[in-house]
């Protein structure tokens, strides 16, 4: 086979960063609700792309720990757009045979979202499509935290001992838990961070920042971020193209 005809590689699982929604409404005037607003479609086309080229996971961050602090009409618009979104997309998730998972500290949500959010999990559970990853009032600290807690709780109870504790031990109590390390990283709005997203399993990703605001990303754009990927080279510090066991 050609070099051309092959294949590129393609990653297992994408994050994204989705950013810019506040500047793309207020450069046409609009309160930054429109901006989070039209960012339902570039998230549509994300997991219809995802989906279509078998790509397994894809992990969304659309309300960070710190998100909290924006004025609270913000933060309550936010909320209903992601009642609406889950009212309006699940049965098309469902059918399509997209696993649906919310990782975050749900605690912080109203009790009545905090239901909604389990019972679309729980509808989509056995699905064995794409696996969709949403981060609702998730922090990187928060999540390595909380990791700690789960750990020393075993270690007081006697379970586990603390020189026994390896890197996977700590994996397995990472919201992420189960799934693949994310390939590809993907920042729009053209800030170059990765704002306490995913700390521990952003560890040999590959980062990629794009300038398109969010709302107008689209499959060109995701396209561009692919080719990035493929064009990479990994060594997951190892000196040649070759993952270490299991990576
Ligand atoms: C960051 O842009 C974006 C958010 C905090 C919210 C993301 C939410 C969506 C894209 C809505 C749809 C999501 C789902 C999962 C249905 P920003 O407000 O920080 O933009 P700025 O940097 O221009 O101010």
């Amino acid at each position: 086979m050609s070099s051309s005809a092959r294949q590129a590689p393609l990653p297992r699982h994408i994050a994204i960063i989705m950013d810019g929604n506040g500047r793309w409404a207020q450069q046409r005037g609009e309160l930054r609700h429109a901006g989070h607003k039209a960012g339902v479609r570039p998230v549509r086309m994300c997991i219809k792309e995802c989906a279509r080229r078998g790509i397994d996971h894809l992990t969304l961050f659309a309300f960070s720990s710190e998100n909290w602090g924006r004025p609270d009409e913000e933060v309550s618009s936010l909320m209903s757009l992601f009642v609406e979104a889950l009212d309006s997309e699940l049965d098309e998730l469902h059918a399509n045979g997209v696993r649906l998972r919310f990782i975050g500290n749900r605690n912080a949500f109203p009790v009545r979202l905090q239901a909604r959010l389990a019972a679309a999990e729980a509808r989509t559970a056995d699905n064995t499509g794409l696996g969709l990853h949403v981060a609702v009032s998730y922090g990187g600290r928060w999540d390595l935290t909380e990791a700690a807690r789960q750990l020393a709780a075993r270690c007081v109870s006697g379970g586990l001992r603390p020189a026994d504790i390896t890197e996977a031990d700590l994996a397995a109590q990472l919201q992420l838990a189960g799934a693949p390390d994310p390939d590809l990283f993907i920042r729009t709005g053209g800030e170059r961070r990765i704002s306490n997203f995913l700390l521990w399993n952003l560890a040999y990703t590959e980062l990629h920042f794009c300038d398109t605001l969010w709302p107008d990303f689209d499959v060109e754009d995701f396209e561009v971020a692919l080719a990035y990927f493929a064009g990479r080279e990994r060594r997951f510090g190892l000196t040649a193209a070759r993952p270490p066991s299991g990576a």
